[in-house]
Formats: structure tokens, sequence, C-alpha cells
């Protein structure tokens, strides 16, 4: 891919460093923190030694690729460093949460509760015959007894496995059996866009066929009439009846650093679904400190991660990361639409938001959605704004460092993956110069290279395959239950390197870009393009608020581009309208990136957590019946999408 990538896209010319009253109060200020990642044993060592352990580990790193143990025989419990060593310190009125719910209610939640709560869950789950190295399957919507459960498994030594609460039944069916759940916590329903999520309902379905599951235990959120819950005699329990008689407090189980602490399974749209499996020590220590540095967060800053804690985001950055470091988290419940298109905006002028973490499909809606709904309110609590989960294209980083951060704010653009544990790639905000678009570089003690397909590191200014060269604390431990697997997906393709997936440039400044899963790469005319280039030209045009792109077959070139555009709202949607669109690419990528033909698409078809189904799009775009749409958000979006390729082909 390297060579041939369309080299016209992504030179950035603009240059954003940190303010100088940013980088003034910054935590990490001192470039000297790269070099003293090099040695990675010593560096992580440091920062392990500032959470509570009850025993110290004789090792740090014992690494037999690709299996590593990190901080070897150490014990400890990540529930006493997220919320006891704050309650004995000083912040046991200090808030937590302040949880906001979807129609409006909310809750403040200080250390002493969160602590307070978990013990009567765990001990209510330790009542129900939970026991440590157990797994507990968790299908809830975003309250706080979603946090809550998972920390009281933490305490008790029980892996907690979250699957988000928008699949199916029977992707809950398929988690449930694969981590080998005995006891499922749920609600009655969630609240969504005003509508209620049947959450119990769903698991009733999946428990059809999970016959190990002996309890299942159900949050009253929504009220039983408006959820329709029935509850199964011997099996099913309700939350407020197992906690109400517990005890407050609740002995920590002591865990080995290297015991497992949650199963989460990838996102994928194809295959069986992959258990990633990470373990205490390592994972505590290496998603505090990124939560720290990051996002240099501060004892007074109020920190909103927009993600649903089913995702890995959520796990590593609502939770853990940010009770690890006593810091205050706003949790929100429902649609960024309800009851109006300044939801967000309104929550950070209320709460005072001051750090902002969100998704690039999500900024891109906003966009769409129109300015006026953020000017409106005053976002000047606001000092800095992250990105995760795909690459976010120059036209929306600017969008929103200057629409929702004033201009005044560091953005951080944080690459990882679920198997990462922890961010891998991003700006420190008080040191690096951004370039709108590039996640810049790997954090002090991460080391990435890009290679080619032999796994040799390739020159600056060329690209290739995003690898991780030594091993970090947070990585994933294994695929549950399939060691195999594990080497075979993410170490077989090169020697001795992580494979992450991901296409990436490196520029000739050393700055990483990009480029999107692999699989997202086109052959056209025997050039290598990536998808995410072309949507990033055609996003570039002044209409065009969202973007698909997807390779589909052709006669002579092998593959042809075939573009899906959402407009801005009051863009009419033409022949003219499409030729401009496809002049403009032509324009910015040369001719080669022209796209063949464009959609438009009210919206895109995307799965529940954000990502463009390229799947189904590509079966659109050469007239394919199309598969399964059971994990799309929204199944009507593809109709209108079908309607115009037959316009286009009759
Ligand atoms: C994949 C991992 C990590 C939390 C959310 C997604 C893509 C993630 C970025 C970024 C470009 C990104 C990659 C990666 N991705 N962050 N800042 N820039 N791409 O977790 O579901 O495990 O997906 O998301 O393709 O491999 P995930």
């Amino acid at each position: 891919m390297s060579h041939e990538t369309i080299e016209s896209l992504l030179e950035e010319e603009r240059r954003f460093p940190p303010t100088a009253a940013f980088a003034a109060q910054a935590t990490v200020r001192d470039p000297a923190i790269y070099e003293q990642g090099e040695d990675i044993e010593a560096f992580w060592e440091s920062h392990a030694k500032s959470f509570t352990w009850f025993s110290a580990w004789s090792k740090v790193l014992d690494w037999q690729p690709p299996f590593a143990k990190w901080f070897v025989g150490g014990t400890t419990n990540i529930t006493v460093n997220c919320l006891d060593r704050h309650v004995e310190g000083d912040k046991a009125d200090k808030t937590a949460f302040i949880w906001e719910g979807e129609p409006g209610d909310e809750r403040i939640i200080t250390y002493a509760d969160l602590l307070r709560d978990v013990c009567r869950c765990a001990n209510g789950l330790r009542a129900l015959g939970v026991r440590k190295g157990d797994r507990v399957t968790i299908y809830m919507g975003m309250i706080p007894e979603l946090a809550v459960a998972m920390l009281a498994c933490a305490r008790i030594g029980a892996a907690h496995s979250i699957v988000f609460g928008g699949f199916s039944p029977d992707a809950l069916k398929e988690r449930i059996n694969d981590s080998d759940s005995r006891v499922v916590i749920t609600a009655d329903g969630a609240w969504r866009r005003a509508g209620v999520v049947p959450l119990k309902a769903n698991v009733d379905a999946a428990l059809a066929e999970t016959p190990r599951v002996k309890t299942c235990v159900v949050v009253e959120r929504v009220g039983r009439a408006k959820a329709g819950v029935e509850m199964v005699e011997g099996r099913d329990i309700w939350w407020h009846e197992l906690v109400a008689d517990q005890p407050e407090t609740c002995d920590p189980e002591h865990m080995d650093s290297e015991d497992l602490l949650f199963i989460l399974y990838t996102s994928g749209t194809t295959g069986k679904p992959k258990g990633i499996a990470h373990t205490t020590g390592g994972y505590m220590v290496g998603a505090a400190m990124t939560h720290k540095w990051v996002f240099d967060v501060k004892d007074d800053d109020i920190y909103w991660c927009t993600a649903d804690i089913g995702w890995v985001t959520g796990h590593s950055y609502i939770v853990y990361g940010p009770l690890a470091n006593g810091s205050t988290g706003v949790m929100y419940e429902g649609g960024p639409d309800y009851p109006d298109k300044d939801r967000f905006w309104d929550i950070v002028e209320r709460r005072k938001v001051t750090i902002f973490y969100t998704a690039p499909t999500a900024i891109r809606a906003f966009m769409g959605w129109g300015d006026e709904f953020v000017t409106k309110h005053d976002l000047a609590s606001l000092r800095l704004l992250g990105s995760v989960g795909e690459p976010i294209n120059p036209e929306a980083w600017m969008w929103y460092h200057e629409i929702i951060g004033g201009g005044r704010c560091p953005i951080v653009d944080t690459w990882w993956q679920t198997e990462t544990g922890s961010i891998m790639v991003s700006a420190l905000p008080g040191l690096t110069t951004n370039k709108p678009g590039s996640a810049s570089r790997a954090l002090p003690g991460i080391h990435v290279d890009v290679v080619d397909e032999e796994g040799q590191s390739v020159p600056l200014g060329s690209g290739g395959f995003l690898v991780i060269k030594k091993p970090w604390p947070s990585m994933l431990r294994t695929i549950y239950g399939d060691d195999e697997r594990y080497k075979d997906v993410y170490w077989s393709k090169f020697d001795g390197l992580y494979f992450a997936g991901d296409g990436c440039k490196r520029d000739s400044e050393g700055y990483l870009w990009l480029l999107g899963r692999v699989d997202d790469i086109m052959l056209v005319s025997g050039h290598n393009i990536s998808t995410m280039e072309v949507e990033s030209a055609l996003v570039d045009h002044p209409d065009v608020a969202e973007s698909a792109v997807v390779g589909r077959t052709h006669e002579i070139k092998g593959q042809a581009i075939t573009a899906f555009v959402t407009m801005r709202a009051g863009t009419e949607n033409t022949d003219e309208k499409r030729t401009e669109i496809r002049k403009h690419v032509a324009t910015k990528l040369g001719p080669l990136g022209r796209p063949e033909e464009v959609y438009f698409a009210p919206q895109l078809p995307k799965t529940r957590s954000g990502k463009i189904m390229r799947r189904l799009l590509r079966d659109i775009a050469e007239g394919r019946d199309l598969g399964d749409v059971t994990t799309l958000a929204d199944p009507s979006v593809v109709d209108s999408l079908r309607a115009q390729y037959q316009r286009h082909h009759t």
C-alpha cells in the first residue's frame, strides 16, 4: 500500500501548538518524558508505585512472546485504588459521578456513596454464590448501577463481561455462553430518545439458550409497568431487594496482578466475537496513567467522556481511569438529540464541563445539525477536547476546535483499541504541536512503528501497517479461552510485533496519520487508495456533512470508488451536486480518487458503536442482496440507498 497511497491529501499545513497558558499548567510539560519511556520496565514500574498494593511484585515484566505478565507476584484490588484510598484520604465527599438521566433526573454520587453501593452489591453477589474467578455478564443502559455492578465484580474477584445494551438477544446469548457466565445483571429497560429499550425482555430471550445461567439480577430503572417486565420465579431477583440488607463494607479480594479483571467482546462485524481478556495490575496502571496525562486531569476538573460503558472507552475512561485518579465525571444516560440536538451542550454549560471526550462520528453529526445548537450555549468552561474511535478528518477537527473549543482548547486525538486497554498514540496536550487529523505520536513508554508487508520499518514520509514493538501493561493477555486465535490474529503477521490491523502513514516529521482498518483499502487501477482519504476529501466539500466510501468491482479498474454522502441541512440533492462533489474530490486527490458514483444518504448505516458498516455499503454498491442487518442502529437507512441503486441501474 505504502508508496502508492495517494500523497496529495494529508499534507496538512496547519499547526496548533499548545497555548502558553495551557502549557504552563499542564501535568506533563518536559519533553524528556519520552526518553524516560525508553526503558519500559523502569518507566512503568515508577507509575505502578503510586498505587495501593497488598503485596509488592517481584518482577516488573515477564515477557514470553506473545504472552506478557506485568508486576509479577504483586497483589491488589482495583476497587481499593478507585474507591477506598480516596475515601480514606480526603475525597470521601468528593463527587465521583454527576449522573444525568435522559428524562432529566439526576444523581450526584460521592466517592463514599460509590464505595458503599459497590460493597452492598458485592455482598449481594457473594450471597448469590459468585466467587473469585467466576464471570458475570452485565447488560444495562448508562445508569450508575452499571458502574456499581462492574466495580462490585472487581471487588470480589469475578470478571465482568459487559455487553452493550444495544445488542440483540442473539449477540448477548453468544457472549454469555462464550464467557460461561452463571449470573447476568440487567435493568428492566433503558431510556433512549423517550422510548424504552426492553433490556429485560432481551435477556429473557437470550436466557432461553444459556443453560448455565442460574440468576438474573434486575435494576428497576424505567418502572415495571412501562417495561412490561416478567420476573421468572427462582431465577430473577430485583437489584433493590438483593442489596437491601447487605452490609455497607465488603473485604476486597486480594487479586494477583495477572488475575482476570474483565472480558470485553470486540465489535467486529463478521466472525465469532473475540473475548478480549484484560488482567488487573497492568490494566489499572495503564488506564489511570494515560487518563491523567492525556487529559491533563486535575482535582477540580469536570470530565465528561460521552462513550457508553459497554465499550472499552467507557471501561477505561469513564470508570477505571477517572476513578483511580479520584476525578469527577459526568455520566449521561441518553441520546445527544433528546429532547433536542443541543442536549450535550446544555449539559456542558450547566455542569461546567472542562474536559470533553467524544467520537468523530458524533462530531460530524453535530456539524451536520448546524452551529446554532452549539452557539446558543456558553461553553467557556471547556479547556480540553478529545477524540476517539476512528480517524478524525481535518475539517471535523477544525470545526471541533473552533466551534466547540472556541479556538482555545487543545485536542487530543487518541488512537487505541479494545485490545490495547488504554491510549497508545496521542498528543500530550501541554507538549505536542497538533496537526489537524493526525493522532501525533506514541505516548511515553509505548513503542510503535509503521512497517511494510515484510515487517520492515518504512522511511519517514510513507505508509504501511501500524505495529506495537514492545509489550505494555494494559495489553490484552489473550482471547478468552483461545490462546491460538490470540497468536494468530495479533502476532502471526509480523514476527515479534503486535499487528493492530490499521493502515498508517508517518509524515516527514514522524507524525502518525491513521488510515483506518487495512481491510478498508481499495485497489483502483493498480493504486492503493484508503477509503478514509476519499472520505476526508468528500467532507471537505462545504455541502457534505458525512461520507462513507467503498470499493466495488469494476471490469477495467479492478475496483471503482462508490461514495455515500450525507448532505448538510438545506442543500439540494441534484445530479449537478453529484458532479460537483466528484470534481471536488478529483481536485483534492487527483483523478484516481474521483468516486465513480455518489449516493445521497439521509443517514449512513452504522453499528450501534457508531462504526460505518462498509460490508453493507459494499453490498449496495455491488447490487447484492443485503446480508444480516441486525447489528445496524437503524435498519431503515438502507432502503433509500437501495432505491437509488435501482434508479441508477435500470
Ligand atoms: C479501532 C479500534 C479505542 C476505543 C474505541 C474503539 C479505530 C480508534 C482511533 C483514532 C484513528 C482510530 C482503529 C482501531 N480507531 N481510535 N484516534 N484514529 N482510528 O475501539 O472498537 O476496539 O476499535 O478503532 O481502527 O483499530 P475498538
